[in-house]
């Protein structure tokens, strides 16, 4: 029996582009930073346990700038009536999505019986879903992988999908590629089972209804539009926090606009990171999600090195991304000059 997910229907636009939820990187910070680059993009926090929004300090688990939206809170957890309060105070919170994380590898996961484990109990994750609907008016998602461990079966997956569908979940984003859940770190659940686009293709063809959205390995442009000719959209991890600018071509590409100099971006995030570190934010908390900016940019070294570097110092301030910034254009405006090594000299504070 189908449950009522009155609030699901997302529009469209927004499911083309997203940014993975990643433990430790997708805080709020780095998605008021990834909003600047790709206004159009669907953002999603940290996985959180439901116990900890239910029992934590939401002021720091839950932090949310009014710029983010739209963005999905993810929410780990295995128990439905822990999951339903969770997912209820995440949307009165102000979040937009809640997505269950069915998915997750790590020791400490597999151990609370939660994440990736929850492919092999899709009757629970089913209840769960169901449970978040009821208590909730935001759309509830589900982040999945193919399988688990040796599992190789198309129709396994598809019959996952299906009972959780029928739970009422009409959107998957599916990371296409099984978890081994003995002997892989989640560094290497990331890279070392296959890829396989071809599991969510199909079931995109053979569940035109259900929101598909693509996600594992894709690093560029051409990876992300190609997507999109088999699914909903296409989600981004590691290479949009590694290589933020391509979150900023992406959005230009797909939605229109202008495209903006990494420079034109990231002064533009100046009001932001004042009014953060006049509320006692340190600039490194800010400063560590933008490293990437110039990456394999002449100058990029450089821009990293002044950042990571003066960060720590205290009373770190914007004026420390305008140096960053100086040495980074003195680079990339003459070609390995003596005048970039001095400036990149001047900045460390040894000249
Ligand atoms: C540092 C890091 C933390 C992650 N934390 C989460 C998480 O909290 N929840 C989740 O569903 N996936 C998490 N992931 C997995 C990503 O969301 C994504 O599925 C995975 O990185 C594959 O996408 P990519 O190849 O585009 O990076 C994490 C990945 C990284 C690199």
């Amino acid at each position: 029996m189908r449950a009522v997910n009155a609030a699901s229907a997302i529009p469209p636009e927004q499911l083309r582009l997203s940014v993975a939820p990643m433990m430790d990187w997708t805080d709020t910070q780095c998605r008021v930073f990834h909003r600047l680059l790709a206004p159009h993009a669907r953002l999603y926090t940290e996985m959180v346990h439901a116990n900890a929004v239910i029992h934590g300090d939401r002021s720091h688990l839950l932090a949310l700038d009014p710029v983010e939206h739209p963005v999905a809170l993810q929410l780990g957890g295995s128990e439905p009536a822990l999951l339903a309060q969770a997912a209820r105070i995440g949307a009165e919170h102000g979040f937009d999505e809640i997505n269950l994380n069915c998915g997750c590898p790590s020791d400490r996961v597999q151990a609370g019986r939660f994440g990736a484990c929850l492919m092999r109990e899709p009757a629970l994750v089913a209840d769960s879903v169901a449970a978040m609907i009821d208590a909730c008016n935001v759309p509830v998602t589900v982040k999945c992988r193919l399988g688990v461990d040796d599992d190789e079966h198309y129709e396994v997956f598809r019959a996952f999908i299906d009972r959780i569908a029928d739970a009422g979940c009409r959107m998957f984003v599916v990371h296409a590629r099984n978890a081994w859940l003995k002997g892989l770190s989640p560094k290497e659940n990331r890279e070392i089972p296959p890829l396989r686009y071809e599991w969510a293709y199909q079931l995109k063809r053979e569940r035109p209804d259900l929101a598909i959205i693509v996600n594992g390995g894709i690093a560029t442009l051409d990876d992300a539009t190609e997507h999109l000719q088999h699914a909903d959209g296409a989600m981004l991890g590691r290479a949009a926090y590694h290589d933020p600018y391509l979150l900023h071509r992406l959005d230009v590409a797909w939605f229109g606009g202008e495209l903006q100099t990494r420079s034109q971006l990231l002064r533009a995030l100046r009001p932001h990171v004042e009014v953060q570190l006049a509320r006692g934010v340190y600039l490194k908390h800010i400063s560590r999600h933008l490293l990437g900016l110039f990456g394999g940019q002449r100058g990029g070294r450089a821009f990293r090195q002044v950042l990571s570097e003066g960060a720590h110092k205290p009373g770190a301030d914007w004026s420390l991304v305008e140096q960053a910034l100086a040495v980074t254009e003195a680079f990339s405006e003459v070609p390995s000059s003596a005048r970039a090594d001095a400036a990149l000299r001047l900045c460390s504070g040894q000249a």
